[in-house]
């Protein structure tokens, strides 16, 4: 039995246990699409903290839950104590004392690093301002369902060098590809986790041509994150000409593929056209946030105990 183990950001887990938990996400996908029943956490409990607004990431995790047999309670500032001052750590002493697994998408990773430092369960990180692992879990596996591996591949981001452009990086050196970025001068991708990433991983620009050129795979993100809203005029005149459209993805391979998170804002990062166009996965990329994640919780509460 793995030990408690946390998700806080990308690298905390090892390409050999990526490779278990995306095997582990196509048996999950298959049996929920055969609707099969798969109930190993019948009588575990998740607690979800949300400081930031959320679809995707409250409805899979969510969704998850309720399919492998457990429940997922969610807690917001408005309601909760957090939001009239109660510390971290006794939130993260409470709620671990009553429920098997947090996950938490808040402002600061500072936050998030405090609360596991707490729990005596996992702690799954749902976004921060410097991190969104789940996005890139669920990224690659999409990738991996149309592409194969991803090893030996490029990813272009275009756009902000942002929380999930930063979980991209790490992606890139754990599991072998070259993520080539480029950003607006003044939004460049700044590295947080001590890590020296080469060119063989890494490669920054200030062009988005020079980004997508060989691409296997264009992505991109909002201009403006979430918590960064007074800075949105701003952003929006300095990245106009950072927006994925056909003309850019000419320049990727033939066959390239096109991500975004979501939400997306059409005719602003991305044009309706490559978004809503044959390339895009998009749809595929939101739902297997899901199986994913069912992979992952799977994973860090039951190790390789599977069924
Ligand atoms: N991609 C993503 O995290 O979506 P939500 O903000 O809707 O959760
Ligand atoms: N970079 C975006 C991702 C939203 C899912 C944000 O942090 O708001």
């Amino acid at each position: 039995m793995k030990q408690v183990g946390h998700y806080l950001q990308f690298s905390d887990l090892n390409h050999e246990e990526y490779r278990h938990i995306f095997e582990r996400a196509k048996v999950l996908k298959r049996r929920h699409s055969e609707k099969q029943l798969y109930q190993p956490l019948v009588g575990r409990v998740m607690s979800m903290i949300f400081e930031k607004n959320s679809t995707r990431t409250r409805v899979s995790f969510e969704a998850g839950m309720a399919q492998l047999g457990g429940h997922a309670m969610f807690l917001d500032t408005k309601t909760s104590q957090l939001g009239r001052g109660e510390p971290i750590e006794d939130t993260a002493r409470v709620l671990s004392r009553m429920s098997d697994i947090i996950m938490i998408r808040t402002f600061e990773q500072s936050l998030v690093e405090r609360l596991a430092a707490h729990s005596k369960v996992p702690v799954i990180n749902g976004l921060t301002n410097e991190y969104h692992p789940c996005q890139i879990l669920a990224d690659i596996f999409t990738f991996i369902e149309h592409r194969g591996s991803i090893k030996g591949k490029t990813v272009a981001w275009i756009g902000d060098g942002n929380n999930v452009c930063r979980t991209w990086l790490q992606a890139a050196k754990i599991l072998g590809f070259k993520l080539k970025v480029a950003t607006p001068v003044g939004y460049e991708l700044t590295v947080l986790d001590g890590e020296h990433y080469g060119p063989e991983h890494f490669e920054p620009s200030h062009s988005a041509v020079k980004a997508v050129e060989g691409a296997d795979l264009v992505t991109t993100d909002v201009f403006t994150s979430m918590g960064y809203e007074a800075e949105s005029a701003t952003r929006l005149e300095a990245f106009a000409s950072y927006q994925v459209n056909a003309e850019l993805m000419k320049h990727a391979k033939p066959d390239a593929l096109f991500m975004h998170c979501l939400p997306a804002h059409r005719g602003e990062e991305v044009t309706a056209e490559v978004i809503d166009g044959p390339q895009s996965v998009v749809w595929d990329e939101a739902e297997n946030r899901m199986h994913a994640q069912k992979a992952l919780i799977e994973y860090l509460l039951l190790g390789h105990q599977y069924d």
